[in-house]
């Protein structure tokens, strides 16, 4: 593996103050990333939809100043200084150093704000920290004497984006990114996320993805303390296997538009991820009564109106529900008559695929 084409060569070092502001999106797995070595290499490929509405604003303002021995930076959250974050993004900082030898010469202002609700149940991570990866990315354009192509502006962004969180590595382009090195997906890379260059069958495009809120706390289990518990989980192994053989199978459902195989392999990959979670040791039970409510719905409701509704699961109580967008209005129906009694506050977010990153001119 080449990471020696992530180090900047030649800098100049004339720019005194630079203000970037990126969105970036949230993404939903298909196919999971459950168990990871160091530094941040995953043990299978695993395959997500990017989201559009769900995403996290970011601007950094860079002012410079003499070398520090560790990065400076404030960090304030929907226009407070928010100290709670800084932890995980030193370590991102500390990881990237290499890469980002100028995260040194720059004391960093972060601001950032989320479209979604806080505490929602919903990862900032993958958006978190993508964001601030394509903020990076654009300092370092700014102080590249090499023109840097579009191409690697994405791929080192996605690269550092996996230093933060694995996931966060899907976050930079859109609708479908592969991670994980996969022998049938071209230039795929354990340590970048790719876009799934196949053409995509009609009833994939625009997919849409509610999210039903089930559980709004805090994440029982943090992936850091998940993705461990693979180390030495009994079915370890068949897990990592069936994931590259499950994203094998997906390139050719995406490709002919088998829409009944995409069901069966995407609720089968969230029940997995969660009977990983169900069989380690300590063993934990992230769903709660009302997510089984609602898978048992889903089930109810695709069944009756031959419909083409399914579900996914985070490592937590929510439920994606993901169906073709000709189905936008009925489901939505269901969704708010049948489904949202179980969700917290009947809260539920209407999200559908997306195309990753954008360029924003402020944060406000
Ligand atoms: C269940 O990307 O949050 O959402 O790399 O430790 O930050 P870290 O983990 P993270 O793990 C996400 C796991 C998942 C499945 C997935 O998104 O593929």
């Amino acid at each position: 593996m080449n990471t020696d084409q992530f180090i900047p060569e030649s800098l100049q070092n004339t720019i005194s103050e630079l203000k970037v502001t990126w969105q970036t999106p949230s993404n939903i797995a298909l196919v999971k990333y459950w168990g990871k070595s160091d530094p941040q290499i995953p043990k299978n490929a695993s395959i997500s939809f990017t989201l559009e509405h769900c995403h996290t604003v970011t601007s950094i303002d860079f002012i410079k100043a003499k070398r520090r021995e560790l990065p400076k930076f404030d960090m304030y959250f929907e226009g407070k200084k928010n100290d709670d974050f800084k932890p995980k993004i030193a370590t991102f900082f500390k990881r990237i150093s290499q890469y980002c030898p100028y995260v040194f010469e720059y004391d960093m202002i972060i601001r950032s704000k989320n479209s979604f609700p806080h505490s929602s149940g919903i990862a900032s991570s993958a958006s978190g920290l993508s964001a601030i990866a394509m903020c990076l990315m654009s300092l370092e354009k700014a102080l590249s004497l090499d023109n840097l192509n579009d191409q690697f502006f994405k791929q080192k962004a996605s690269f550092l984006a996996r230093l933060g969180s694995g996931s966060a590595s899907r976050s930079i382009e859109g609708p479908l990114v592969v991670w994980g090195s996969h022998d049938e997906i071209k230039e795929s890379s354990d340590l970048f996320g790719v876009p799934f260059n196949e053409e995509v069958a009609p009833i994939f495009k625009n997919y849409q993805d509610t999210i039903l809120l089930v559980d709004k706390g805090e994440k029982q289990v943090s992936s850091t303390v998940g993705h461990n518990l693979m180390h030495d989980h009994p079915y370890a192994e068949q897990r990592f296997s069936q994931a590259n053989e499950n994203i094998k199978k997906l390139k050719q459902i995406l490709i002919n538009g088998d829409i009944t195989s995409f069901i069966g392999l995407v609720e089968s990959e969230a029940l997995t991820l969660h009977a990983m979670m169900l069989t380690s040791d300590p063993y934990f039970i992230l769903m709660k009564p009302n997510t089984l409510q609602i898978i048992n719905e889903i089930w109810r409701y695709r069944k009756e109106q031959n419909s083409y509704i399914c579900f996914t699961l985070d490592a937590g109580a929510n439920v994606h529900v993901l169906y073709p967008e000709k189905e936008k209005e009925k489901v939505l129906q269901f969704i708010e008559n049948q489904l949202s009694k179980y969700c917290q506050k009947n809260q539920y977010i209407c999200d559908n695929t997306g195309f990753g990153a954008r360029k924003i001119d402020d944060i406000e």
